[in-house]
């Protein structure tokens, strides 16, 4: 990480100047660094949801949502997105470096060591109910993994500790994901097979049973692959900083990735991706008529919005979306599927990519837009898009989490302005009116 000093910022208070440094990063994004701000001059600064703020440095992502451009650890997504496989990127955000082909072997055998969870958890799943969300039970069970790993809550881990606890994380992940949809349609859970990789695996253990045989698609295993690389990080998004706020106050790694995952499944992050299926559906019974559906999302009288549509900081195009639309239309083309909704998506994408409301606005279709309907085509129920999307950010958010526990960051505690009411007395209850 390089980080250049160049001339302060000169902000001007009630008369006085005030020197604030200003923070250069690698690919010369400034800050103005305000960490003394309050101490020197008793001003805070105002930033709702943060679309100013830098929260921390960083060395694991790099984005630039204006050229539309997203590096891990230096590298361009769609050389990861060709090349790799998803553990060597998890390999990279985590240790921050490509791992040698011995590294690499050793990190996957670490993981499939781990993949098995702790008998006494299957009877969570007994009692969930099945029609409970899956996102909810995963997040659950993930942070019951802290009572099975007490040491876990220690303050001060070595490095071997955390590495432990990064591998049990990676390996359970999956079978908790799987397992979590076993149990929403009442079938019996399949133990992971550590013959499979682990995209593999997991596919395994979603679709396999144990009264008949289950052949992995390659064609799908790929696809599953390059999706999970896709979304492992994304720097200091909603999930990603709800796992360092939440680390920063020295939880424990699996209660941090708990809290990111529950931040995940919101509709406007990762929850998108179930949406924008259940849009398109909604879409496809009102009789298809998208210019319609356009017309609502274009009125502000109405709450409606183009799920898929539009991204915090990508403000021409998503990067990954560019990678996945083309890895959405050759697998739907290898797999021979015809598909209504798919249809409709492409209608949607068309009309809203020309309607001057879009364009100005640059409401771009994101990564949700399409990984919704390749999952769909890999026979992935819905209600599965976002554990899916919280299995491809695992590795982003252990990278955050570490990174922030390495920097010795602070608690996470941001301050407000209060507008509430002035002092006033309290009023007994038969005098108030
Ligand atoms: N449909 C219709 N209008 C929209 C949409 C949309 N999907 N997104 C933004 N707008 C309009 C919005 O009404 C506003 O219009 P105006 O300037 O006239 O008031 C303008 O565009 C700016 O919107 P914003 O809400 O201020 O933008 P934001 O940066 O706060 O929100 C967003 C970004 C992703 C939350 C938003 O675009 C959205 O709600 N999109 C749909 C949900 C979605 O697809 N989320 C997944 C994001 S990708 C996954 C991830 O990385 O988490």
């Amino acid at each position: 990480m390089s980080e250049k000093e160049q001339q302060p910022a000169q902000i001007t208070l009630d008369g006085t100047t005030y020197s604030l440094p200003v923070i250069v990063g690698t690919e010369n994004e400034k800050a103005i660094d305000i960490t003394k701000l309050r101490d020197q001059t008793g001003y805070i600064t105002l930033d709702s949801g943060y679309k100013n703020t830098g929260a921390t440095t960083s060395a694991v992502t790099f984005l630039d949502g204006e050229e539309g451009i997203l590096r891990y650890r230096g590298y361009p997504i769609e050389q990861l997105a060709e090349k790799s496989t998803f553990t060597e990127v998890s390999y990279l955000l985590v240790y921050g470096k490509l791992p040698t082909k011995t590294e690499l072997d050793k990190f996957n055998s670490d993981i499939s060591r781990h993949t098995l969870v702790h008998e006494d958890m299957k009877r969570f799943y007994e009692a969930y109910p099945s029609k409970a969300h899956p996102m909810g039970v995963v997040a659950s069970v993930v942070c019951s993994l802290s009572t099975f790993y007490p040491e876990n809550n220690k303050t001060k881990r070595t490095s071997a500790e955390i590495d432990l606890t990064v591998h049990r994380v990676l390996a359970k992940f999956p079978t908790i994901a799987a397992w979590a949809y076993k149990n929403s349609i009442g079938h019996p859970i399949m133990y992971p097979k550590n013959s499979h990789n682990y995209v593999e695996n997991f596919l395994y253990m979603m679709f396999a049973n144990p009264s008949e045989e289950y052949e992995i698609d390659p064609v799908v295993a790929n696809a599953l692959d390059k999706l999970l690389i896709l979304h492992a990080d994304h720097e200091q998004n909603c999930s990603a900083s709800t796992v360092r706020m939440v680390g920063s106050s020295k939880a424990n790694l699996y209660a941090s990735i708990a809290a990111g995952t529950i931040a995940l499944w919101g509709p406007l992050h990762g929850g998108a991706n179930q949406e924008v299926i259940e849009m398109l559906d909604m879409i496809h019974e009102d009789g298809g008529n998208v210019d319609k559906w356009v017309e609502k999302a274009k009125d502000k009288n109405d709450s409606f919005r183009l799920m898929g549509f539009g991204h915090r900081v990508y403000k021409n195009f998503d990067p990954r979306a560019k990678i996945i639309k083309q890895a959405c239309d050759q697998l739907l083309n290898k797999l021979g599927v015809h598909d209504d909704i798919l249809e409709i998506a492409k209608k949607l994408e068309e009309v809203a990519l020309r309607d001057p409301y879009f364009v100005e606005r640059k409401l771009y279709p994101n990564v949700d837009f399409y990984s919704g309907i390749i999952y769909r085509a890999m026979g992935i129920p819905t209600e599965m898009f976002t554990v899916m999307f919280a299995l491809g950010r695992l590795p982003g958010w252990i990278a955050q989490w570490k990174e922030m526990i390495a920097n010795g960051e602070p608690i996470g505690r941001p301050r407000q302005i209060y507008v509430g009411e002035g002092l006033r007395d309290y009023v007994n209850i038969g005098d108030r009116v």
